[in-house]
């Protein structure tokens, strides 16, 4: 077998891959405003309830129209989960491996066309869109990889006369619940780790991205996964959500999205309903209220790039986005007004066109939400560039900066997710730490510091899942930097990491007496 690589990135300034990317294009134009089903064991269900998915980018433009699950439906996908569960988990892990490993090389060859879709659906620029299907692929060839290491358990010792061996198995029917900013590379990534371990799988994608989730369930199925693993529910999280996650026969639930809906199914799942033989597993990666710290003896333009793309790259919208840079006070005023200056040059518009860095937020409400922001900032600091949005056509949000923020200040302690990124002075690099990890969340983190002291102080003190040292704080990659946080970032499940699937398992000890 080749060995895990990371799926490399496009270069879009070739002029090669620029064109093949144009004819993606319009391939997805071709079947924008398609109707998508239900997927229960296999079969294709219509319901006169739909999500219309737009595009954010231009709201008159609708991606697809996917229909929606209700409770009966999500009562029927259950029970053809949980039929398909006791054939599924007998299924060699080679063969489940085998089902990844082709969907990855469907996805590959139909790479540009994933991408296309997601600047449509999710408004995504062309390098985001290209990086999130290369992750989602990722996720596929890794997790592929890892179940064939552990298919056999781990070596136990035995005594003389007897035989001890230590294999995982499988758990049950997993509920994935997924968001719409990796629209794709989450989704896929969650739904693979949940079957390639034996699991069967109820899906529900983000309500704002149905239909990149439809495209992936047409390639599971080319790919030979059988009738029922795998069965597709969109719908209202509010509708279906609660009552997949109340469900007695739900054994694991595998949720990426917001502080908020994550700690309401952490304690919901926590809850024996009748019927209900287990414990639930969580699985709950949610927010981030992320630092880049500068320090004062530090490559300063390296800095001010980082900050930068960090918080401004696919509009700030990513769990790991830099919110807070927190600079020590000598070096204050240098990196803060080149980042003004590297934020002028940001281009912001349509995501279909690859000269625009920056695309639109998610939907109306992300809008809002960034905007009530905005006018939080003013009161709380000096706004220094930005600051101001644009729903007419699509939900535009200029990239904003706001300057000399107090420790305590609202917009250094909540998640906005969207382009706004908060300036705060520390008087030496001990006091950046400290207020780098008064907050709640613990995700990700950047140092950007040239002192090997320092360096090592924030390896042992910062508080995050996922540190990075003299490079900005977003952009793990399946494999090497695996990815999950602490504190109310969620369960650090780690992502893309040698212990991922087994959060999906049970280990079973049998012991014989020879
Ligand atoms: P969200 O919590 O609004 O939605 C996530 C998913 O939960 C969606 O599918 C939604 O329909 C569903 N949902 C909503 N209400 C529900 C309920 N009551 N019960 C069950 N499911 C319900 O989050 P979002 O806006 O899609 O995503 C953005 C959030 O996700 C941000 O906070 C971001 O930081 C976080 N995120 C975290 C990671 C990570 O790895 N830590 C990665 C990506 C995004
Ligand atoms: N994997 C994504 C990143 O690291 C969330 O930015």
């Amino acid at each position: 077998m080749i060995p895990y690589k990371h799926e490399p990135f496009t270069n879009f300034s070739v002029d090669r891959n620029k064109r093949a990317f144009e004819a993606a294009l319009k391939t997805v134009t071709g079947y924008l405003g398609n109707d998508y089903s239900l997927i229960i064991n296999g079969e294709r269900i219509s319901t006169d309830d739909k999500i219309i998915s737009r595009n954010p980018a231009s709201k008159n433009e609708i991606i697809g129209s996917v229909s929606m699950a209700n409770k009966q439906l999500t009562e029927r996908a259950m029970n053809s989960a949980l039929h398909a569960f006791e054939a599924w988990k007998k299924v060699n892990p080679e063969v489940r491996a085998d089902i990844l490993f082709k969907a990855a090389a469907i996805i590959r060859r139909r790479k540009h066309e994933f991408s296309a879709l997601l600047v449509k659906e999710a408004g995504k620029p062309w390098n985001e869109a290209d990086a999130d299907t290369a992750e989602g692929i990722d996720f596929l060839e890794y997790y592929g990889r890892q179940i064939l290491k552990i298919k056999s358990g781990k070596r136990v010792a035995s005594r003389e006369g007897e035989y001890n061996r230590y294999e995982y198995i499988p758990l049950g029917v997993g509920v994935v619940i997924s968001p719409w900013n990796f629209a794709f590379a989450i989704m896929a990534g969650t739904t693979a780790a949940a079957l390639v371990t034996g699991n069967t799988v109820l899906l529900k994608p983000a309500s704002t991205t149905p239909v990149i989730a439809a495209k992936f369930m047409e390639v599971l199925e080319e790919a030979g996964m059988p009738n029922g693993v795998v069965n597709f529910i969109p719908g209202s999280g509010t509708e279906i959500g609660d009552y997949l996650v109340d469900h007695p026969k739900t054994r694991f639930i595998s949720f990426t999205g917001s502080r908020e809906v994550g700690t309401r199914i952490y304690e919901r799942a926590a809850k024996v309903n009748e019927g209900q033989i287990w414990l639930k597993r969580v699985i709950a990666e949610m927010g981030g209220k992320d630092t880049i710290i500068v320090d004062k003896e530090a490559d300063l333009e390296l800095a001010a790039q980082s900050i930068v793309t960090s918080a401004f790259g696919f509009s700030g919208q990513k769990c790991s986005a830099c919110s807070r840079a927190i600079i020590v006070e000598d070096v204050y005023d240098y990196v803060l007004n080149r980042s003004i200056e590297l934020t002028k040059e940001l281009t912001i518009g349509d995501p279909g066109d690859s000269e625009n860095f920056m695309g639109p937020v998610n939907d109306q409400q992300a809008f809002d939400k960034i905007m009530r922001y905005m006018e939080i900032g003013k009161d709380e600091g000096k706004l220094m560039i930005g600051g101001h949005g644009d729903d007419s056509k699509g939900y535009y949000i200029h990239p904003t900066i706001f300057a000399d923020l107090d420790v305590k200040a609202r917009l250094m302690k909540e998640e906005i997710f969207g382009p706004v990124v908060a300036f705060a002075k520390a008087k030496d690099f001990t006091e950046a730490i400290k207020i780098a990890n008064d907050t709640d969340y613990g995700l990700t983190g950047a140092v950007i510091t040239n002192n090997r002291q320092h360096l090592e102080q924030a390896r042992e003190e910062f508080h995050v899942g996922n540190l990075y040292f003299n490079r900005g704080c977003t952009g793990a990659i399946v494999g090497y930097q695996p990815f999950g946080g602490f504190n109310m970032s969620g369960t650090d499940s780690k992502a893309g990491g040698p212990d991922y699937l087994l959060l999906h398992m049970q280990a079973k000890t049998t012991s014989e007496m020879l």
